[in-house]
């Protein structure tokens, strides 16, 4: 299977190489565990590389993650101007209903449903090469559905339309409720991959690791590994133990 590499120090390690190329992986954090930093992380690399990158946005208008992450030192503008990286602001998403008015031309989706941001990213992907997506994060999606069958519905279609991007997607969402008596969550059995960010308190201490709880059709470490988030990004040590 062919390997995509991740642009996160140590975790193509773990993976044996990297991403396997073409699977949607999911990124599962509390908030603050790096979710944002590991999705556009993994684009900045491609895009380094001339894989084109696309980052769909959810949470918060692109410029908001852009000046968050400005104190990595990664060029965003740059890849941005240059093409290399599309940012699409998916925020009214979260508006249930909501047909806001925004400024014309580029990618912006005027009437944001659920459809139209699917037809969006594929659309993207057709007409820009893109080859690494990032929706950063998932769950504003999942809160505008009521039932859960609806809920399933939708991400069902959602990934079954990153799949047929042919794209190498990361997916992150939040961690509902403590990574000790976590149950699966909806969108871990319809992702081909999971990776866990765990925050965990231990003698005092915050220690961050990460964990690849899945990722099909490949062999890889499933042991819970220490990261940290420095200037760089986020950096793995996948040898090291976490208590250890
Ligand atoms: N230059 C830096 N060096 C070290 N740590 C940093 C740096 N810049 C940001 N951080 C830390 O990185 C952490 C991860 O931020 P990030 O936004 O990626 O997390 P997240 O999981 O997406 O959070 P949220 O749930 O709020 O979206 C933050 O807690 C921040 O303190
Ligand atoms: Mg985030």
């Amino acid at each position: 299977m062919e390997r995509l590499e991740t642009g996160i120090r140590g975790l193509d390690e773990l993976l044996g190489g990297g991403f396997p190329r073409g699977k949607t992986i999911l990124v599962v954090g509390s908030p603050g565990s790096g979710k944002t930093t590991f999705a556009i992380q993994y684009l900045y690399r491609g895009a380094l590389l001339g894989e084109g990158g696309l980052y769909v946005s959810m949470d918060e208008p692109p410029e908001n993650v852009k000046s968050d992450l400005s104190s990595f030192g990664w060029d965003l503008d740059g890849m941005e101007k240059s093409g290399r990286i599309i940012f699409v602001d998916a925020t009214p998403l979260k508006r249930v209903g909501g047909a806001e008015e925004l400024d014309e031309g580029g990618y912006e989706v005027q009437e944001m449903t659920f459809q139209s941001l699917i037809r969006t990213i594929r659309k993207i992907v057709d007409e820009e090469g893109i080859s690494r997506i990032a929706v950063d994060p998932i769950t504003p999606l999942m809160l505008r559905y009521e039932t859960p069958l609806e809920r399933r519905r939708a991400l069902l279609t959602f990934f079954e339309n990153l799949s047929r991007t042919k794209c190498t997607s990361i997916v992150t969402t939040e961690l509902r409720t403590s990574v000790f008596r976590r149950s699966f969550q909806l969108e871990e059995f319809l992702s081909q991959g999971v990776i866990l960010l765990h925050s965990i308190f231990h003698a005092g201490n915050l220690v961050r690791a990460i964990q690849i709880e899945k990722m099909r059709g490949i062999a890889h470490d499933a042991q819970p590994r220490p990261y940290r988030i420095g200037k760089d990004g986020i950096e793995v040590f996948p040898r090291d133990k976490i208590f250890g």
